[in-house]
């Protein structure tokens, strides 16, 4: 049975954690994966989790199964960060949320639901997306194509490519759209641009699927979340994935959810039934300490002004990343202009370098991805002189 089954390609971003992992040099830099590391090169653990985890601790509470839709009070929290408290959709129970594992776990049980109930439409991603939309979404049995989105010779939207490609897709389809902080090039469309964007969905009778791994990483909580509730606001369909992953630092705990907006409450209680079922025949039911973890920040008062704060901290250090970048590689490659990072969004930046420039990084130990994505969340006031001078020289 296994005799001919064939290597699988490693997956493009985890495969160069696999790759930098085997890596003995002792200078090595991995700006692969989007993960957020302090000044210090380490992964934080946020003040506001190890809190919560102190009255966990303290609780000492049995570890029974969670509910398969997850811990309400987690869902209750997430609902009200993603919808805003004051919601329509949340005051109306038109809004379903369950607990997920992780932002992709999320992705995962919206493309099955999916699948079950509207077999027949194709989905669309932006050109490029994150790798795993594609992969995720054909493998739920899925049409993948690609709308029209990054432009390279301007490091932004096509957006007039754009909204032709949304008004030419066929009532139904499903269209995958990256809320905030455009992974993976960094480029985010301007409120106006969204406005059109909402109103052709709308109108064309489109399904949009928001998918929001990067909340607070753009220009704040609730700035990043307003286009969530903008969509909301429309009365269609709509999902949202959400990911704490990266704005808890939690990424090993698989902390996100899926929230259904349906035309009603009546409606919202049977697809959450339709969506326990997507759980249960999956993983059977969330765990509990990252739900639990996230839970008890969102609802302290203290807790959750710390996390802002917490937040706020990296969302800076990254733009400083941003400006040091720029700014040291017109120093060391005056002749390539790098000033488009700047306007970039978020943890990564699409720097338009070349597969063989990437190779040629990867031969002095620095990790990007093939595309020439790199995670500026992981420069540092000590790498960041090495990655622009490898840069420069693969210039
Ligand atoms: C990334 O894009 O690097 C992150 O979302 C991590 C992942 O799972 O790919």
């Amino acid at each position: 049975v296994f005799s001919a089954i064939e290597m699988a390609p490693r997956d493009p971003i985890l495969g160069i954690t696999e790759a930098f992992n085997a890596d003995t040099n002792p200078g090595k830099i991995n700006l692969g994966v989007g993960v957020y590391y302090d000044d210090n090169g380490k992964v934080p653990l946020l003040a506001c989790v190890k809190k919560a985890e102190a009255i966990l601790i303290e609780q000492s509470a049995p570890r029974t199964y969670l509910p398969i839709e997850g811990l309400a009070a987690y869902d209750k929290a997430v609902q009200e960060l993603v919808f805003g408290a004051d919601s329509a959709v949340i005051q109306e129970k038109r809004a379903v949320t369950v607990q997920a594992i992780g932002g992709t776990g999320a992705l995962k049980i919206g493309a099955d639901f999916l699948q079950r109930f509207a077999p027949g439409a194709q989905v669309y991603i932006s050109d490029p997306s994150w790798e795993n939309h594609r992969a995720l979404f054909e493998s739920a049995g899925f049409k993948v194509n690609n709308y029209t989105y990054y432009d390279p010779s301007t490091h932004g939207v096509n957006f007039a490519g754009m909204l032709a490609d949304l008004k030419a897709m066929p009532a139904g389809s499903i269209v995958l759209l990256h809320a905030c902080c455009h992974n993976p090039t960094g480029a985010d469309l301007t409120q106006a641009e969204w406005d059109q964007v909402i109103a052709v969905i709308a109108a064309n009778n489109l399904v949009p699927f928001l998918d929001m791994a990067y909340q607070g990483f753009g220009a704040g909580i609730a700035e990043d979340g307003a286009v969530v509730r903008r969509f909301a606001a429309t009365g269609g369909p709509l999902l949202v994935s959400n990911s704490f992953s990266k704005s808890f630092s939690l990424y090993g705990e698989r902390v996100g959810a899926l929230s259904v907006v349906a035309s009603s409450a009546e409606e919202a209680s049977r697809l959450l039934s339709q969506l326990k079922r997507v759980v249960r025949t999956n993983y059977s039911n969330p765990p509990v300490h990252g739900g639990k973890t996230v839970a008890t920040v969102l609802t302290s008062p203290e807790l959750r002004q710390l996390w802002e704060d917490e937040l706020a901290g990296m969302r800076v250090r990254i733009k400083e990343m941003r400006d040091a970048l720029v700014k040291k590689l017109k120093e060391k490659a005056p002749s390539h202009d790098f000033e488009f990072v700047r306007q970039q969004v978020g943890m990564f930046s699409y720097s338009g370098l070349t597969k063989q420039q990437v190779d040629a990084l990867r031969a002095e130990s620095i990790y990007a991805v093939d595309t020439g994505r790199i995670c500026v969340a992981a420069l540092n006031s000590t790498n960041i002189d090495k990655v622009v001078d490898a840069i420069a020289k693969v210039l």
